[in-house]
């Protein structure tokens, strides 16, 4: 099969070609037979090759994926994911993500005493610890890719957890955070809904913390704007 690679380098992309027997391989056993029989000098992140440490997310045939958890058959074409500043063949910057988590406060404060959860209490914020924090909802963003100032899909994914857990102190500090993130900017299109490798739902959720900011007066509902449709 062949695989075509996207390689960014200083002053753009080159794509160059490979002819390799890996069928059925995942796309990241496919960058490391690359990278280990042919080209050394290949750049791309991972590190767990089980879904869980989110680093390898990519391009693959134009859909954003886990490199480690992606089977292909026939041609592929994998490139670095949208919107993130790349640095080097497929790896792409990470710290605006990191930097938007310091600055929504996305960190659990525990309670003193802790509160025994009910099951169904424990369901309510499951998504938000799904989240791996792989990037991709930012990356198929559209919000993001309009106004820089959007505090990030994941960001907000990783918050729903921390503002609707009970366990947690510091609620009000985390809301005021979250509230200065501009989470009205979401236009609740559901890309990062539908492209979530873990089913984390990030579009709901952002819409159930607006919500909430809402009913604390830390920001105003938000009309529906449809000017984009022409009236
Ligand atoms: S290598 Fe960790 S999620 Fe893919």
């Amino acid at each position: 099969m062949k695989v075509r690679l996207g390689r960014y380098r200083e002053g753009g992309f080159v794509y160059e070609d490979y002819e390799l027997d890996a069928e059925g391989k995942t796309v990241l056993e496919i960058l490391q037979d690359i990278k280990e029989r042919i080209d050394p000098t290949l750049s791309f992140r991972a590190f767990c090759r089980a879904g869980i440490c989110g680093t390898c997310a990519v391009k693959v045939n134009g859909q954003h994926k886990l490199a480690c958890r992606t089977r292909v058959w026939g041609d592929i074409t994998v490139e670095p994911v949208d919107i993130a500043k790349p640095i080097r063949d497929l790896v792409v910057e990470h710290e605006t993500m990191h930097q938007k988590l310091r600055e929504g406060k996305v960190w659990f404060d525990p309670l003193p005493t802790n509160i025994p959860l009910k099951p169904d209490e424990l369901r309510t914020t499951q998504r938000s610890w799904d989240c791996i924090l792989c990037g991709i909802c930012n990356w198929v963003c559209p919000a993001l890719a309009q106004d820089g100032s959007f505090g990030l899909a994941s960001t907000f994914t990783k918050a729903y957890g921390v503002i609707f857990d009970k366990r947690n102190a510091n609620r009000e500090e985390k809301l005021r955070a979250v509230a200065g993130l501009n989470p009205h900017l979401c236009t609740h299109c559901k890309n990062c809904t539908f492209a979530c490798p873990n089913d984390c739902n990030p579009e709901l959720l952002i819409k159930l913390i607006e919500g909430e900011l809402v009913k604390e007066g830390l920001i105003q509902r938000k009309e529906q704007d449809f000017g984009f449709l022409g009236f």
